[in-house]
Parts: C-alpha cells; sequence; structure tokens
C-alpha cells in the first residue's frame, strides 16, 4: 500500500516539475508575479492546513508526526522567512483563481477528514523539492539574498513527506478503501489545482 502511495506522490511532483515556466521565459514581470502568489498562498494558510492534519489524526503515529511538524514549522517561524524570502518580489497580483483554489481547500478541511489533510500535507512536502529550488532562483534573479526559507524547505522536505506517507499507512486503518481512495484523489485534485494557480501564467494577464 505504502509503495502505491509513494508512486502516486511521486507522480504528481512530475506533474508539477512540467507545469514550471523555465526561468529563462520569465520576464521580470512574471518572476514577481510567481512569488507574490506564492506567498499569498502559503504564507497565511500553510500552517492551519498543517494543523487539521494533526486535528482529525485517528492514530498516534499520525498524530506525532504532525505534531513534530507542525512545531518545526511554528519554532523556525517558516511563515516568516517566507515572508521575507519573497517580499522583494511584491506586486499588487490578480487574486481570484487563488482563492478559488485555497477556498476548495478550506471547506474540504472543513469536513474533518484526516487523510485529506495528511496527503494534502505529503503532496506539497514532496512537491516542494522542485518548486523550492526554483523558487530560489526566481529570488537569486531579483538580487536577493534572503535565501532563509528555502535554504530550510525543499530538499529538506522530503524527510517531512516520508513522515507523511507513514501517516497515511497509519490512518489506513480507519476508513473503508473507499473513503481512503475518495479522500487522496480529491487531496491530488486540490493540491494540484492550487500549484497551477501559482505556477501556469497565462499570457491575457502579461
Ligand atoms: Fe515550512
Amino acid at each position: 500500500m505504502s509503495k502505491i502511495i509513494l508512486l502516486q506522490i511521486q507522480s504528481f511532483s512530475q506533474k508539477i516539475s512540467q507545469i514550471l515556466v523555465p526561468q529563462s521565459e520569465l520576464n521580470l514581470q512574471k518572476t514577481k508575479t510567481i512569488l507574490s502568489r506564492y506567498k499569498y498562498v502559503f504564507e497565511g494558510n500553510f500552517i492551519t492546513w498543517m494543523v487539521s492534519s494533526f486535528l482529525f489524526a485517528q492514530s498516534l503515529e499520525a498524530k506525532q508526526n504532525s505534531f513534530e511538524n507542525i512545531w518545526v514549522e511554528v519554532i523556525q517561524n517558516h511563515p516568516g522567512l517566507l515572508h521575507d524570502f519573497a517580499n522583494p518580489a511584491s506586486i499588487n497580483i490578480e487574486t481570484q483563481l487563488l482563492d478559488i483554489s485555497i477556498s476548495k481547500i478550506r471547506n474540504q478541511i472543513s469536513q474533518q477528514q484526516s487523510v485529506y489533510s495528511i496527503t494534502l500535507m505529503a503532496l506539497l512536502e514532496s512537491s516542494s523539492a522542485i518548486f523550492v529550488p526554483y523558487l530560489e532562483r526566481l529570488v537569486i534573479s531579483l538580487g536577493s539574498k534572503d535565501l532563509q526559507y528555502s535554504q530550510i524547505h525543499g530538499v529538506a522536505d522530503i524527510k517531512h513527506a516520508d513522515q507523511f506517507v507513514e501517516s497515511l499507512n497509519a490512518e489506513k486503518a480507519y476508513f473503508t478503501d473507499e473513503k481512503f481512495n475518495d479522500q487522496i484523489n480529491l487531496a491530488f485534485e486540490n493540491a494540484l489545482e492550487l500549484l497551477e494557480s501559482i505556477f501556469v501564467l497565462s499570457e491575457e494577464n502579461f
């Protein structure tokens, strides 16, 4: 079971690597747009989403894994590091699509399904190994030297992603196969839409 989930998560990361616009095709406006969107989505939401994986976890193992991850987020002040990392790129952005994808996740989280919240975390933590180094290159291209956020994320998040995969395995016992798979699929769909709303640039906006 765990292998199937791992393969699904790897396929998600592959999808994310395909949607990233090559840096050579980004002008200043596009670079700042991506960074501003990323900050808009994650600065105020990520910890709440992670906390939901703790609140709704049924198994002790999943509770412990989420607790450890929340602890690190808070004591290392990840929202503050993200703010400083992306702030030099701040511009006014159109937020309609971002708000739609954020709302879908918030509404689904309020349904209190651990598998949804934990899958969301596993997907975001694992694909960040791809999109955080990309964001770091964008920030460097703007001349910024504040890379604390990108240096404690990215590759380091693979361990966190593995913990959330372990948590999913532990949660399996509490759900029917159908319910379990439905929640995983929904988290995939919503996480993909969220990251697309950040990283995909439609030409009419530029
Ligand atoms: Fe973080």
